[in-house]
């Protein structure tokens, strides 16, 4: 090894490749597809050697590969927890072995902020609110059955996910600034367009009068779009969907007007991932939060964006 603070006692290999083992959620969403493609492409472009996992969504596969990685003594460790609970232990294991760690994406929830390096990723709470904020503004227009009441369902992604956890916290505190606006059912789709389809079919057998569904993420709110429609029910009219993500698929159904409003989440953290390995490994002092900057979408903006739109 040639370089490294004390914490990336790791380094760089003795010919200056950068080896990083990357441990990834899986391939649930689109979202998450263009974030792995980033990843790969950016170390691909950069001479970074890259072990790359795919745990589908598992986190028991996460912690065996970071193990692997540990093992295989690569400079340094990324990953993208599935929940926020339970790396302690492997994140010991990987201090221990003087292998940084970067956390990309999402969070974990341990105490030990020594745990890892830094943490790249949304600021989820916020996309949330955004959701809710765009629903208090458009409240009128959202009670499509105009009973006064705005009642909406939610679509969470993975339990115990960092993105689920606050897009939820985030949304339930911007609502609150509206009585008339409520979440009459909750379940989790697991971020994936069959969990959507399959909660949002149950939704409206067991609920009356739903005007709008939350879905944490584009791909289950593209999911309950099939299950509307298959209910002979109409997207966008006789019930509004707000989701987070901006993937291209999401886009185009927010262009047509089947989704009312998309809060963007960015995916394409390869290039600041691969950025702050090398200042880590340079033994440089990084931030301990990097946050990505997002925007909003209505229809009119989609339509505008969605011809350049990249993933
Ligand atoms: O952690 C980011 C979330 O994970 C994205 O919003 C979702 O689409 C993905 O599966």
């Amino acid at each position: 090894t040639s370089c490294g603070s004390d914490s990336a006692a790791g380094g760089t290999d003795d010919d200056g490749t950068i080896t990083m083992g990357f441990a990834q959620v899986g391939a649930e969403s689109g979202w998450r597809t263009a974030n792995t493609k980033s990843i790969q492409e950016t170390a691909e472009a950069e001479g970074i050697d890259l072990k790359f996992s795919d745990a589908q969504q598992k986190q028991e596969n996460q912690i065996k590969a970071i193990r692997s990685y540990i093992q295989q003594k690569v400079d340094i460790i990324a990953f993208s927890p599935v929940v926020e609970t339970g790396w302690d232990t492997v994140l010991l294991e990987a201090k221990r072995a003087g292998i940084p760690v970067i956390l990309t994406d999402r969070a974990v929830d341990s105490e030990d902020t020594s745990l890892y390096e830094t943490f790249l990723g949304s600021d989820f709470v916020l996309e949330g609110e955004k959701a809710g904020e765009w629903l208090v503004e458009n409240a009128a227009e959202a009670d499509v059955d105009g009973d006064g009441d705005v009642n909406v369902v939610e679509l969470q992604g993975t339990t115990g996910a960092a993105p689920a956890i606050d897009r939820k916290t985030g949304f339930e505190s911007a609502i609150a600034a509206d009585d008339s606006i409520s979440i009459g059912a909750s379940q989790t789709g697991d971020f994936t367009r069959d969990g959507g389809k399959k909660v949002m079919e149950a939704f409206l057998k067991s609920e009356d009068g739903i005007d709008v569904v939350f879905a944490h993420n584009d791909d289950m709110g593209l999911g309950a779009i099939e299950a509307i429609e298959a209910a002979g029910l109409t997207p966008g009219k006789d019930v509004k969907i707000i989701t987070i993500d901006a993937v291209k698929d999401g886009m185009a159904a927010l262009a047509e007007g089947k989704i009312s409003f998309i809060v963007e989440c960015n995916p394409l953290l390869g290039p600041q991932l691969m950025d702050l390995a090398k200042k880590v490994l340079a033994g440089e002092e990084v931030p301990e939060r990097v946050v990505t900057e997002e925007t909003t979408f209505t229809q009119e903006q989609a339509k505008e964006v969605l011809p350049e739109r990249q993933y």
